[in-house]
């Protein structure tokens, strides 16, 4: 199974890249317009939401309702939804990144409903709305990475520029980890501080790396040497480590071990595990939640989280009748997943991997 995660050699948009699809019905939920929100770090070229029609149909926000998105980024679902939710409507924006934070502060601004913005990463913050007692109608997360982050060279993000070796979305964020550590760790970080077998898993359980073994005793080898803190020295040890023919195939050699590095330092699965329910504990009967996941580790929690909900009776199928009284607590919205458009896929092809899944609360449970 290759892994599918966004690709940052195709997070660029073209410079003439349209705003999203152009046949759009314009008063289903209306194209984004062009707003600070929804164009790049530097005012170039128009952030393409992924799947914004059919993220939007499934959250469905209704004038007056309140909606969280989960992942701000550059506000391009969030400029869609606060159109649909008018003057009377709320949407709490999330996320961790101090450059979508930003934005989200020129969003809030001028958006078109009330704009509440909460700045962490947002496992916690559904967790605070949750024990705030906080209600919504709707939820979603657009996962991963933004194209900004990628463009931001020094995040460290990129295997194609070379540049400090970071990774952190969440700069200056206290770091989920403990242990004494007051900051998220960066890459950088783990790459001179993780033993062989550590790295190992983490490449081959997170990067769905091929080579894993033989990369990490090359780090451990070559960080003798020379520290690897920047991408390019990165990107030459793991393309070094790997057989001459695999080089060539596959992508770029160290895509599976940039993924793999990203989550770990953005302790990203973990992050989707608590996210998920505290966002479902937000909603009541009729709520709904959407989800855009880049690759199979991400769908895969999703796809289990979602079946979780649709699970009615749990008892032992030799019973003649049910004694554990569970109900299912949801309907499937887009069932099997959302992919985009062939048209989507070709004008963003960063949507290429995105899957959709979403579900609809049609029960508390007691
Ligand atoms: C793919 S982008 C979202 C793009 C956004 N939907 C838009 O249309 O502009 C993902 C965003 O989520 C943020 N993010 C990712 N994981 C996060 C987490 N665990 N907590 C908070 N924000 C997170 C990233 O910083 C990034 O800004």
């Amino acid at each position: 199974m290759p892994p599918s995660g966004p690709d940052p050699e195709h997070l660029r948009l073209p410079a003439d890249a349209p705003g999203p699809r152009a046949d759009a019905p314009a008063t289903a939920v209306g194209a984004p317009e062009p707003h600070a929100a929804t164009s790049g770090p530097h005012g170039d070229a128009p952030h393409l939401p992924v799947l914004w029609e059919e993220t939007v149909a499934m959250v469905d926000p209704q004038p007056g309702d309140t909606v969280v998105d989960g992942t701000f980024g550059a506000g391009g679902h969030a400029g869609l939804v606060a159109r649909r939710l008018g003057p009377d409507g709320t949407l709490v924006v999330v996320d961790r990144d101090p450059v979508a934070l930003e934005i989200a502060e020129r969003f809030a601004a001028t958006a078109p409903c009330r704009v509440r913005i909460v700045a962490a990463p947002f496992a916690q913050a559904f967790e605070s709305l949750a024990a705030e007692g906080f209600r919504a109608d709707g939820a979603y997360f657009d996962l991963g990475m933004s194209s900004m982050q990628i463009d931001q060279a020094e995040r460290g993000f990129a295997y194609t520029r070379d540049a400090p070796l970071d990774m952190r979305m969440g700069l200056g964020e206290p770091s989920a980890a403990g242990e004494g550590a007051t900051e998220l760790v960066s890459a950088a970080e783990i790459v001179a501080t993780w033993d062989v077998p550590d790295l190992t898993r983490a490449l081959r359980d997170l990067g769905e790396e091929r080579y894993a073994l033989k990369i990490a005793k090359a780090i451990v080898r070559e960080r003798e040497k020379a520290p690897i803190d920047t991408t390019g020295r990165l990107v030459d040890v793991v393309t070094n480590a790997i057989p001459t023919p695999a080089r060539h195939v596959g992508g770029h050699p160290a895509k599976r071990t940039f993924q793999a590095l990203r989550i770990v330092v953005n302790d990203e699965l973990a992050q989707i595990d608590r996210a998920l329910p505290a966002a479902w504990d937000l909603l009541g009967v009729g709520g709904r939640l959407a989800v855009i996941s880049f690759h199979s580790l991400e769908d895969r929690r999703v796809k289990r989280f979602v079946q979780g909900l649709l699970q009615g009776c749990v008892c032992p199928p030799d019973l003649p009748i049910c004694v554990c009284g569970n109900e299912p607590e949801a309907e499937v919205l887009g069932k099997g997943g959302v992919v985009p458009t062939p048209e989507e896929q070709q004008t963003n092809p960063r949507s290429r991997s995105a899957r959709l899944r979403g579900a609809r609360r049609i029960a508390v449970a007691a």
